[in-house]
């Protein structure tokens, strides 16, 4: 049984228990972040509290995420569960006002703070060597997905439609434009360019993206950050999608339609070995 973290105590999984009235539970008003343990070290970790930080403060939370106190509840959770690879999520809701009220609590409400453990292998899957299958889908989100909500409905919806569709994930669009994967960030390739969406309140700023678009620049890819239509993908020499937990993931059907030779590009593999290599080495 794994050993969980609940505002200040580490508990049996069986024994964290929260109220009906949580505002996360009640409004989804709450953030969250996973991040990725590999050789039981972290990856990203000061991208993740930084995002994290931001997301509190875009929705008027006061609360002042501290990195020391993170980064040991992270360790004492990846010691405690004897995590080697896997993720660690944490959310953090408006708490508990004793009562169903859209207005928010007081401000002295304390937060709701949860972290744990999951076990997931992420190096040497099968996907790294066939890839995945993308369907589209309309983007129905609200309009703040660069704050990363614990409102997750819609992109598990579209995770559905796409498995009822024989696809593995569903590559939102809007106004013809792709936005990003229901949890992943989408990219083309096209001519040897790296094209990816810009960063705006259309979609999450990702930290696998930011570290994959340094290793593009260390290794000398050219890279456009612009929308791109949902034919352009059809047409690319390669497609790939970024997460926490997926690292980059090759894509290699879009709507049924093959993408480049139907196989893992390679720019998406190198992008990835050497995604691996710098963050291992940075990895705390
Ligand atoms: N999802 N876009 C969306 C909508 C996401 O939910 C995520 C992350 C990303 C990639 O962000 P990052 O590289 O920082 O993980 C992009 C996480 C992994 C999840 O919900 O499980």
């Amino acid at each position: 049984m794994r050993t969980v973290y609940l505002n200040g105590n580490y508990v049996p999984e069986n024994e964290a228990h929260i109220s009906v009235f949580d505002r996360g539970f009640l409004f989804a008003d709450g953030v969250y972040e996973v991040t990725t343990v590999l050789n039981g070290k972290l990856i990203g970790f000061d991208g993740h509290i930084e995002r994290l930080q931001r997301s509190l403060t875009e929705l008027g939370y006061k609360h002042k995420v501290d990195r020391e106190e993170m980064l040991a509840i992270h360790r004492e959770l990846v010691e405690r569960n004897t995590l080697e690879q896997g993720m660690i999520y944490l959310q953090m809701t408006r708490g508990n006002p004793g009562d169903r009220d859209f207005a928010f609590p007081p401000e002295d409400t304390p937060l709701t703070v949860v972290l744990f453990t999951q076990e997931k292998q992420i190096i040497g899957t099968s996907v790294e060597s066939e890839g995945l299958k993308v369907i589209s889908i309309d983007d129905l989100r609200w309009g703040r997905r660069d704050i990363k909500t614990v409102q997750l409905l819609y992109p598990s919806l579209a995770k559905m439609e796409a498995k009822a569709q024989g696809a593995d994930d569903a590559w939102m669009v809007q106004e013809g434009f792709v936005t990003e994967g229901t949890s992943n960030n989408a990219y083309i390739v096209k001519g040897g360019k790296i094209i990816t969406r810009n960063l705006s309140n259309d979609i999450l700023h990702g930290i696998t993206r930011k570290s994959v678009l340094a290793c593009a620049k260390l290794l000398q890819m050219e890279v456009e950050e612009r929308p791109f239509t949902i034919e352009e993908a059809y047409e690319a020499d390669e497609a790939f999608a970024t997460s926490a937990s997926g690292f980059t993931n090759p894509i290699v059907e879009i709507d049924g339609n093959k993408v480049g030779t139907g196989k893992p590009g390679p720019v998406g593999d190198r992008l990835r070995a050497l995604y691996i290599e710098e963050n291992l080495k940075a990895a705390i």
